[in-house]
């Protein structure tokens, strides 16, 4: 299995404020991944260590064979690393349209339509409401054109913060098939941090656990599922090993 990203004993926080502590993770190719944990663990903050939102004190970023550990934001989502945060990552003053074009703005131009095409695709939803602001969607169809924009752009790495919190069930659903679609038909990676963490860990295929910012549990997501003290850890009691 090919290594998409590896993340190695990585310590990192805010200033001097330390949340992750030890964190080494491994992402493969064409996989999901999933990271659960309680409030406050460190998930947001592990995805945004990764691309590069934080402090690293020390440790190392491996992104497709490449130490990235020093690359800003901007350079990584050059390298195909896509980072969709809890809050709303479409520009609301612009139409659908305009959002999908200027996520192609490192694409060929005769490129771009193209792609649009193909995330229109997925997200047939957004045909009918090309022309209208981001800001009048609803949230899910926002969350939609956010992810469609990482398909514009060609996106290697997807990293997803909480895609359905504050959706409707229906809604959240729907999201979830999508990101098993993205998975199935592009092999994108996808790295998903959720709180509905059993919708997640049965369409992932490897899971990662975090608790006071450290790794308690890694591996495959079905056995976190069926693990016997799931549901206690999903409540963040107990903070030894789980595997
Ligand atoms: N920008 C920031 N500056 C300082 N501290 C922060 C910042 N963002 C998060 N923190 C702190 O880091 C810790 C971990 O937060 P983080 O957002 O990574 O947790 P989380 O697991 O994503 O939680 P949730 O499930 O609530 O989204 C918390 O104590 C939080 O207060
Ligand atoms: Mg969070």
């Amino acid at each position: 299995m090919e290594e998409v990203l590896r993340v190695e004993n990585v310590n990192a926080g805010y200033g001097e404020l330390h949340i992750l502590f030890d964190v080494s993770a491994k992402v493969y190719r064409g996989q999901i991944t999933t990271v659960v944990g309680p409030n406050g663990s460190g998930k947001s903050t592990f995805l945004k260590t990764v691309f590069g939102l934080s402090s690293i004190y020390s440790g190392k970023i491996i992104y497709e064979g490449e130490d990235v550990t020093d690359v800003p934001p901007h350079e990584k989502t050059k390298l195909g690393i896509a980072y969709l945060p809890q809050t709303d990552s479409v520009f609301v003053n612009l139409s659908v349209e305009e959002n999908l074009k200027i996520a192609g703005y490192i694409l060929e131009k005769d490129e771009v339509q193209e792609r649009i095409e193909l995330a229109l695709s997925v997200f047939p939803e957004l045909r009918k409401h090309l022309k209208r602001k981001a800001g009048h969607l609803s949230g899910g169809e926002r969350q939609f054109l956010a992810i469609a924009t990482v398909l514009v752009r060609k996106a290697r790495l997807l990293m997803l913060d909480e895609p359905t919190a504050q959706l409707s069930p229906k809604f959240a659903e729907t999201i979830f098939s999508k990101v098993q679609e993205l998975r199935e038909r592009f092999g994108l990676t996808i790295l998903l941090v959720e709180q509905n963490v059993k919708r997640a860990l049965e369409i992932s295929d490897r899971a990662y656990m975090l608790i006071s910012g450290r790794v308690v549990f890694e591996g495959d997501a079905k056995s976190l599922l069926s693990h016997e003290k799931f549901e206690k850890y999903c409540m963040g009691i107990g903070v030894e090993e789980v595997s």
